[in-house]
């Protein structure tokens, strides 16, 4: 019998890529970059199965690229805005992410950048590094107080929530924003569902957890920053085009708000002009889930996608279950 084909769009954790090869044909993207978009369209072509990531844009051109033989595109990510859906449904291609395994490291990120930015850790780094501490002064680089802030979050999903775990520890107050109440989550946490409005008058850090949508993108822009308090410090670890990154810039240089720390940027890898020169502002290379037990966690859990969806099953976190019916 042939074996079924698998092409990864990037290398990823050794695990995966040898759980998928114990069964399949398996063949991955041999460069240290993204594949372009004619490598995409061409490297898709007639696989049972492609693992692909947050970088490459899979839409109907894709889908129909990969052919008849694809069953599923299984993406290394939690989000799923690269992906059309839809259009792989209406397809019968199956489409599944990895939730779950990357929660804690997501969160631990966040309310990492948090602290960088209240705290100045990395100004004070740089500062340091730079030869210029000569000796301990009592007005130097003085941050904000983390401890019985208000934190509010926007978007408490399954990330959003586990902040708000985190964040006990520092004896806040907790506001958030969600679709729907959370009962069992405001009986844990304390939490208060609140508007979005009232959470950016009221939050001294606000922390963005949405998927980005059409009904998300720049969620946070002008008006909602000039909502924010002036001593408020905004963290986003989601998806970039949730917030409007030259509205911020501006926000950021004229110290309407203290400070931001962003994992996440509207045109990623690009960022926007201006940004870089910013003080008040802590920005890391969309590291949410990079630590080694979660990547290969994440990776595991795609492959297991694939095995699943090759077996003729639904895969364990399929988005899609429908797609199964049309083929
Ligand atoms: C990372 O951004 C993810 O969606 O997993
Ligand atoms: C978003 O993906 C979340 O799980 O909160």
């Amino acid at each position: 019998m042939t074996k079924l084909r698998v092409y990864v769009t990037r290398l990823i954790p050794e695990a995966a890529i040898q759980m998928l090869a114990e069964q399949c044909e398996v063949e991955v993207n041999p460069h240290d970059r993204p594949l372009t978009r004619e490598e995409l369209l061409l490297n898709v072509r007639n696989r049972d199965a492609v693992l692909c990531m947050l970088t490459d844009k899979i839409d109907a051109e894709v889908l129909d690229a990969a052919g008849p033989r694809v069953r599923i595109f299984s993406n290394y990510a939690v989000g799923f805005d690269n992906i059309d859906i839809s259009g792989a449904s209406a397809r019968g291609i199956l489409v599944s992410n990895t939730p779950d395994v990357l929660t804690d490291a997501t969160a631990d990120m966040a309310w990492s950048l948090l602290c960088a930015v209240a705290r100045r850790v990395v100004e004070g780094d740089r500062y340091t590094r730079a030869g210029k501490f000569t000796a301990w002064k009592p007005l130097m680089m003085l941050g904000l107080e983390i401890t019985g802030k208000t934190i509010g979050i926007i978007g408490a999903g399954r990330i959003g929530q586990a902040l708000a775990h985190r964040a006990r520890g520092f004896n806040p107050k907790l506001l958030y924003t969600a679709n729907s109440p959370k009962p069992k989550f405001e009986l844990e946490t304390g939490a208060t569902f609140v508007d979005r409005d009232a959470l950016l008058r009221e939050a001294d850090f606000v922390s963005v957890h949405l998927p980005l949508t059409p009904l998300t993108r720049h969620f946070i822009g002008e008006r909602e920053l000039n909502l924010m308090k002036r001593t408020t410090i905004l963290i986003n670890t989601s998806r970039g085009p949730v917030i409007d990154e030259k509205a911020l810039v501006k926000a950021l240089r004229e110290k309407r708000i203290w400070g931001a720390g962003l994992d996440v940027f509207e045109r990623e890898p690009e960022l926007e002009p201006g940004l870089t020169e910013l003080d008040n502002l802590v920005i890391t290379p969309h590291l949410g889930s990079a630590t080694i037990e979660t990547r290969t966690k994440m990776g595991n859990l795609a492959a297991e996608n694939i095995l699943a969806a090759l077996a003729g099953n639904i895969p364990p976190t399929c988005l899609n279950p429908e797609a199964a019916k049309k083929s």
